[in-house]
């Protein structure tokens, strides 16, 4: 079953992207890029406090340096309708607040926007914004997470919500751990992290009339943000279209609408006169979601038969004072591994920063770093094979509820990346391999995700010449998505790929979800089969209807003869009653070689080996892409990716590529990936799972593992930089 090759059978199993021409000549034009007549130029001035209040801000400089059109604050906005009236005096915000951005004089955290200028042209917005000067009230804030850890708490969404997945979990007894004949018990820490897409956020905003609106507007979802614009201007939402066409990548970071987006909308209405905001890089650390600095607690306990007993899974996060950001990161716990006894435990401590978001495999790529750890440290514990371990506790079913699996080739993962990596080659004893004065290290780690399909529409046209035109409000922030849906269209109605065009991120497109949680090819992709589906058949009865036609009539000419310059359908699809049958997951696994030197301490990655159990593939070329970006992710917060905080200012330092690393390509090795390239029949009709998160769950733990082999020192605390291995 397993390919890891094009099969020549299906000539466009590795179609070119549709749009790579487009993008790698400059044509494809992306948010800042439209080029709009009248276009105004805007700048934040953010908070240099991490807590308190603006006493003042003057602008009186601002406003008379050259080109200068307005400077916008809490003073002079007219409010933004969806956030209610500003109190006088300001209060904070309570629990669930998203951040309102000029609203009052009350500081959240460092960076936080409190005025914007607009001018002529960047520059002299720039030049402008530099001469606002704004007084301070500062109150002592905390951004510390380890200083505060005692203060973390059951999060308020869970209080009030008794099925919450975050409740307390307990599978049997888990203080079967005090009795196991081998136990381990560690805390792993995971440093907040940014999403460093090459491209900034930007938005051009452009009111047609005082309620119409149309913004040009980074995001991975053009109907949540369409909607989210129309609430906060108390818009009809046909009256507000979002066009997100090209995305010049976005790992979380767009899934919400952030506040500068909306502060452009209300400089644009403010000035009557189209306005474009490009956040800086800077300002890409404050303004738009991070992963969250989280401990975690893991114990296990096993038998020296090499059987789990017992997992206990702890895990704190941070999020900010105004806003709960809960993830997943104790949930794999209860589902990876056959273990009778499974507990878990999820806080959240707040603090004086801006809210954390979703970063590529939220919560289990945190999760499985501090879970796929623990596995490694318990089979040398048990002096077993890490991936010998690993099969014996496999989970033939979902132990955590009760339900067959779906569809799971975990099983053919682990055997298949295995012999692709040599990993019967591996000496089971630490620091027992090396290679030309270098320690070498060889780890592995499973990974998993939950599987996500949301309802999607997509419309299919088949015009008179027999090319067809597919749309969905869908995105692509980098994976293809257009060219899986071309090949999932062309399929189908067994026409070239060059005869199919896919339309995606606009707003006015039929109603899909945004992109994010790896749901678009399981979402929009059924959408997409069930609507060329819908009008293949539409077509086989009006040729059905021409009398003595040939059973291979063109397209063109069934709808030539029956006179129609086109026809057109729209479909939905949506989960049936499988979706609570069975349990469904993506499920994967990594092998890592490192090189460390005994010297500096220095890792080299040399080798990753990949393969995931995400169903049906429908472009290898475009999948083996979004593995190698997980996989590159992963090495990036294994060994690089950490973003500082100076706790005395409440203000990071690493606000640049310079101070906040990221791999390069020195950095990264040969990445050989493989799928199993099963069709899970009870996801969807394409039999596809989600890929694109998967592909960095796990890889972080690999990489630690293989640290591990190599050195025997087991770094915890991420990223594993030189100085925590000499
Ligand atoms: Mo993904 S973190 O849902 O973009």
């Amino acid at each position: 079953m397993a390919k890891t090759l094009p099969d020549p059978a299906v000539a466009d199993i590795s179609l070119d992207r549709v749009d790579g021409r487009t993008k790698v000549t400059g044509a494809a034009t992306y948010s800042a890029e439209y080029q709009i007549e009248n276009l105004a130029h805007a700048v934040l001035v953010t908070s240099t406090i991490a807590k308190g209040r603006i006493l003042s801000i003057d602008t009186k400089q601002a406003e008379a340096a050259p080109g200068v059109l307005a400077v916008i604050s809490h003073l002079n906005s007219p409010g933004i309708p969806g956030y209610g009236q500003a109190k006088k005096p300001a209060e904070r915000a309570p629990v669930g607040t998203s951040f309102r951005v000029f609203h009052d004089e009350l500081i959240y955290f460092d960076g936080q926007p409190v005025a914007m200028v607009v001018a002529g042209s960047f520059e002299q917005a720039r030049y402008a914004a530099s001469l606002i000067q704004v007084k301070y009230q500062s109150e002592t804030h905390q951004t510390d997470f380890s200083a505060n850890l005692a203060k973390a708490v059951v999060p308020l969404n869970v209080q009030r919500n008794k099925n919450s997945p975050f409740q307390d979990y307990n599978r049997g007894d888990a203080r079967a751990i005090e009795t196991a004949e081998v136990k381990i018990e560690a805390a792993y820490t995971i440093p907040t992290q940014h999403h460093q897409p090459l491209e900034p956020h930007a938005i051009i905003a452009v009111w047609e009339a005082t309620d119409k609106l149309t913004v040009y507007d980074k995001n991975q979802g053009v109907k949540s943000t369409q909607g989210n614009l129309a609430q906060a201007f108390k818009l009809p939402r046909e009256n507000v279209k979002v066009i997100s066409r090209f995305i010049g990548g976005a790992f979380g970071s767009g899934i919400r609408v952030w506040p500068h987006t909306t502060a452009a909308v209300l400089a644009a209405k403010m000035l009557n006169r189209p306005v474009k905001l490009v956040l800086g890089r800077e300002l890409m650390f404050t303004s738009v979601g991070y992963r969250p600095y989280t401990v975690q607690k893991v114990a296990i306990g096993a038998g020296k038969d090499g059987l789990l007993k017992s997992i206990v899974h702890e895990g704190t996060g941070q999020t900010s004072v105004y806003e709960e950001h809960l993830e997943r990161t104790i949930l794999a716990s209860r589902a990876m591994y056959a273990c009778p006894n499974v507990a878990t435990r999820y806080r959240l401590l707040s603090l004086d920063v801006n809210t954390p978001t979703w970063m590529r495999g939220p919560g289990d790529a945190t999760g499985m770093f501090a879970l796929e750890s623990a596995l490694d440290e318990m089979a040398f514990a048990l002096n077993v094979d890490q991936l010998e371990f690993r099969i014996k506790n496999h989970a033939d079913s979902d132990p955590e509820r009760n339900l067959q699996w779906s569809e799971k080739t975990l099983k053919e993962c682990y055997q298949l990346g295995a012999e692709k990596f040599g990993w019967d080659k591996r000496q089971l004893q630490p620091r027992s391999m090396q290679s030309n004065g270098m320690l070498v290290g060889y780890g592995m780690a499973s990974s998993l995700y939950g599987f996500h399909r949301h309802p999607s529409l997509a419309k299919a046209i088949m015009l008179g010449n027999g090319s067809v035109i597919v749309q969905s409000a869908t995105m692509d922030i980098g994976p293809g998505t257009g060219t899986a849906m071309t090949q999932i269209a062309s399929k189908i109605l067994g026409i070239s790929p060059k005869k199919v065009r896919f339309d995606l991120g606009d707003s006015s497109l039929p109603d899909a979800p945004g992109q994010n949680g790896s749901s678009t090819i399981p979402s929009v992709g059924s959408a997409v089969h069930v609507a060329c589906e819908s009008l293949k058949k539409k077509l086989s009865e009006l040729a059905a209807a021409i009398p003595g036609s040939a059973p291979d009539i063109a397209y063109a000419d069934i709808l030539k003869f029956h006179k129609l310059p086109q026809i057109e359908v729209t479909e939905e699809s949506k989960s049936g009653p499988e979706r609570d049958q069975y349990s469904m997951y993506s499920f994967g696994c990594h092998f890592v070689e490192v090189h460390v030197s005994p010297v500096t301490g220095e890792v080299r990655v040399k080798r990753v080996v990949t393969c995931a159990d995400v169903g049906k593939i429908i472009n290898y070329k475009t999948a083996r892409s979004q593995s190698i970006g997980g996989v590159v992710g992963g090495i990036g917060m294994a060994l690089m990716e950490e973003s500082v905080m100076d706790h005395r200012y409440g203000r990071y330092t690493t606000t640049d590529f310079a101070s906040y690393h990221i791999p390069v390509h020195a950095d990264i090795p040969q990445i050989d990936v493989h799928y199993i390239d099963k069709p899970d029949v009870y996801v969807n009709p394409i039999g596809s799972k989600g890929l694109g998160e998967i592909a960095i769950v796990g890889v972080a733990a690999a990489v630690a593992n293989a640290v591990f082999h190599a050195t025997g020192k087991r770094i915890r605390e991420l990223p594993i930089t030189p100085d925590k291995l000499i």
